[in-house]
């Protein structure tokens, strides 16, 4: 038998359209997100009438259709209106206010941006965006390094609204008062989804992923309590299409709860495990490395002692490998430098969209 004997032909794929199940599609319409996308475009509204927005902190647990259900709104007012400008930033990809006044300038396609100063890209940005209204999401605004653009917009651009969304609400209390004192934010609070609801979603998106029956009962009801259980439908989708994978793999016509059971493995692998999981000191550790992102190992084990730390330095290394090991956070090795090889602390575990 040859090797490529049992590969189904294109025509027999258990698939009909992988997209629907990328972490990054905004499938229409989002359910079960009504209240919060009405509650959303309630703070937009007094743009319409060029007046200033309300402004707005979103917060929740992950997987729980935060982005989604934002994006899905940008992309209604970009079909209403022109005069209204909408900025989506991801702030795990852009933060700090440099990087983020490149990215406005990017969307209001301002390319004149080399060799210019933070200061610099702020004036311009307010002279190009205060010709309009304008919409600020500021998304994973936990990442963030500095603050200062956040000051900057509420203070020089007239008519917005400003929307930030975080897992961590309490993070907002960290901001500089002369910045909370001018948000003033709305609060609104995502809460999980319920059996029905995953399970709802979860189906709405089978349909447009996979040809017609070719879930077997079981295994999608498998697929649907992993996903009520871990409560983040980002795994939900990994479930679906690894699963769908594996039955392809194996030239299978239907897919079964084994395959589901692979799936859910493969995913466990990856997942990132909760900080409560850790012993004292490596939570100590933990801390001081999100306190200090980038730093090379040798320095973190210096403001790990000034903080009172007392284990030796290759019991600290050994809780390093520990916590990079279950993806609190990630390691680089950098080799040859001019103090030979050393590691880099990046406070930052990946999540499972990073795959
Ligand atoms: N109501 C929904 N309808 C359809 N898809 C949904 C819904 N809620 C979540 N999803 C899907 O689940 C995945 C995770 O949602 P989303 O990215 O919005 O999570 P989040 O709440 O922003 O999480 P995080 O805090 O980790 O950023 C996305 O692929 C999204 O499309
Ligand atoms: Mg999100």
């Amino acid at each position: 038998m040859g090797v490529f004997d049992n590969v189904l032909k294109d025509s027999e794929s258990l698939f009909r359209d992988t997209v629907a199940l990328d972490f990054s599609h905004i499938p229409k319409p989002i359910l079960y997100r009504e209240k919060e996308q009405h509650f959303i475009a309630n703070c937009m509204k007094p743009l319409f009438q060029e007046r200033p927005g309300r402004n707005l902190l979103i917060y929740g647990p992950p997987g729980i259709g935060k982005t989604v259900a934002v994006k899905h709104l940008l992309r209604e007012l970009e079909e209403k209106t022109d005069d209204i400008i909408p900025i989506y930033i991801n702030c795990w990809q852009k933060n700090t206010s440099y990087k983020i006044m490149l990215e406005i300038c990017e969307l209001i396609e301002y390319k004149f941006t080399h060799n210019k100063k933070t200061d610099e890209l702020f004036k311009i940005v307010a002279h190009h965006v205060n010709k309009k209204s304008a919409v600020f999401i500021f998304d994973e605004i936990d990442k963030v390094e500095d603050f200062d653009f956040l000051y900057f917009i509420l203070e020089e651009i007239y008519n917005k609204s400003i929307m930030l969304i975080t897992n961590y609400k309490d993070k907002l209390f960290e901001i500089d008062d002369r910045i909370k004192s001018r948000l003033l934010p709305e609060l609104l609070n995502f809460k999980e989804y319920n059996e029905e609801e995953t399970k709802g979603i979860l189906q709405h998106r089978l349909k447009f992923a996979f040809q017609e029956n070719v879930w077997e009962d079981k295994a999608f009801a498998k697929a649907c309590k992993k996903t009520f259980e871990l409560k983040d439908i980002r795994s939900g989708l990994y479930i679906l299409k690894e699963a769908g994978n594996d039955a392809e793999d194996k030239a299978q016509r239907s897919i079964t709860e084994e395959n589901v059971n692979i799936a859910i493995e493969k995913m466990e692998q990856f997942s990132i495990k909760n900080s409560t999981d850790l012993d004292n000191e490596a939570n100590f550790i933990l801390k001081i490395a999100r306190e200090n992102p980038n730093t090379k190992i040798g320095e973190l084990f210096k403001i790990y002692q000034k903080k009172g730390g007392n284990v030796v330095y290759k019991t600290f290394q050994r809780k390093i490998t520990y916590l990079d090991k279950n993806r609190f956070i990630a390691t680089e090795r950098i080799m040859g430098g001019p103090e030979g090889t050393t590691t880099i602390i990046n406070p930052e575990n990946k999540k499972i969209t990073d795959f």
